[in-house]
């Protein structure tokens, strides 16, 4: 018989009753879709896996629990027949077909009436795959054909044309994560590659900005003018001049927005000039840059918080907003970003207040980046070991028995 395609179509089930026969791992892997939907779902099975199971539990279907029986498809609009018991299937799918109810059939694609497209969702639309032939297709190169097209719409890679595209207005502030390029959000990376004008901060991943078309505005903001402004004031200033011009601006930021990184002064300051803003969250480099050497900021049976801390400012100096005696009391982790100008003062008032002096201390310098460095110490060596190792910002510097418990360095 000549295959003629199927028809693609988008059921709207809310409400709707739907039966699925079977509560094995196909049933395990559609069931979500179907509740997403808001169908009315019955699963008929005399047993069901964990998954399904708490599926029931939590009232998303209402479970049968015994075999299928003729009659089981009763006002249904939607059948997956996906049994172990290959006759339960047969005669499922024909009291499906007697009933006019549209069926898919995980054991038999030539006898079912419909069959599932492989699905993924970007922006506001579905993306739906389908075979034109099961018989000369892998299902796994459906899979795959869905994976590159949400992929591609996610990070950019596959271009829409701008009038057809929901983009975000206003600026976003985007977390840009440690340094790698990999290590950009899904979101941040979309945002990118929408934007007309981005402006970037040093740290974070600059390998992304190389990859933005001609036509994108990157702007330094290390380098902005200022003038009698502050620099923080100026950057403002230019988030909402090249925001108030329709366009699409990109704050990209190191790390995460609001780790240190004045992400709110900025969303205020947009706030107070009307100018719509959505925040991006980032991996921060205080957790992200240890595990990038092999140090979990927390260890079972070793290390039961983490603190990271600013060391921007010296421990004796008026403007520290930092209680350093109760951090030395604390017996866990310490993660000090901005520290390296004043580990030597900061190690000296940890040890003045009782953290001993041979607590193992990491140096990580631009982590995640191919210029990263480990250098290791102690609260007692660790102004030295800066100096002779002539360790420089950006470094995260990570104080704690953390330090030791991961596997030594095989290379
Ligand atoms: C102004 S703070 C911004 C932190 C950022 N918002 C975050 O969440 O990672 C800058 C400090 O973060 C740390 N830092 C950021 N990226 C780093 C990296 N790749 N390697 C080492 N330290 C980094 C350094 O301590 C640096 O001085």
């Amino acid at each position: 018989m000549a295959e003629h395609p199927a028809y693609p179509v988008g059921l709207r089930l809310s409400g709707r009753r739907a039966v699925v026969v079977g509560g094995g791992q196909v049933a395990q892997r559609r069931l979500p879709a179907l509740i997403a939907a808001g169908a009315d779902i019955v699963l008929i099975s005399p047993e069901a896996t964990p998954s399904v199971e708490a599926m029931a539990d939590a009232g998303e279907i209402a479970w049968v629990r015994r075999g299928y029986q003729d009659g089981d498809l009763a006002g249904a609009w939607y059948a997956l027949v996906a049994s172990s018991d290959a006759d339960a299937n047969t005669r499922a799918s024909a009291e499906a077909e007697r009933h006019r109810v549209w069926c898919v059939r995980s054991d038999d694609a030539d006898e079912a009436t419909a069959w599932t497209p492989a699905t993924g969702h970007s922006e506001g639309v579905t993306v739906a795959v389908l075979t034109r032939n099961p018989h000369d297709r892998d299902p796994r190169h459906v899979a795959a054909v869905r994976d590159a097209i949400v992929a591609g719409l996610h990070d950019g890679t596959l271009v829409v044309p701008q009038h057809d595209r929901a983009r975000t207005p206003g600026v976003a502030l985007v977390g840009g994560g440690p340094g790698d390029p990999d290590l950009i959000t899904v979101r941040g990376r979309r945002l990118l590659a929408e934007a007309d004008v981005v402006i970037a901060d040093r740290l974070g991943p600059r390998d992304l900005l190389a990859e933005l078309p001609s036509h994108v505005e990157v702007i330094d903001a290390a380098k902005i003018p200022y003038g009698r402004y502050m620099a923080q004031e100026a950057i403002n200033a230019a988030l909402i001049e090249h925001a108030a011009q329709g366009k699409a601006v990109v704050r990209l930021k190191g790390g995460d927005p609001f780790v240190f990184g004045r992400g709110m002064e900025e969303v205020q300051a947009l706030a107070e000039a009307g100018i719509p803003c959505t925040v991006v969250p980032g991996i921060s480099s205080s957790i992200s840059v240890p595990g990038a050497v092999g140090i979990p900021v927390t260890h079972r049976g070793v290390a039961h918080e983490f603190t990271v801390v600013s060391g921007h400012v010296a421990p004796d100096d008026e403007r520290s907003l930092v209680d350093w005696a109760a951090l030395a009391r604390l017996t866990g982790t310490l993660v000090i970003l901005m520290g390296v100008d004043k580990i030597g003062k900061i190690a000296e008032a940890l040890v003045a207040h009782g953290r001993p002096p041979q607590t193992p201390v990491a140096l990580v310098q631009e982590g995640t980046t191919a210029a990263q460095r480990r250098v290791d110490a102690t609260l007692a060596t660790v102004a030295e070991t800066v100096r002779t190792e002539d360790v420089r910002p950006p470094a995260v510097i990570i104080v704690g028995e953390v330090v030791r418990v991961g596997p030594e360095p095989t290379a």
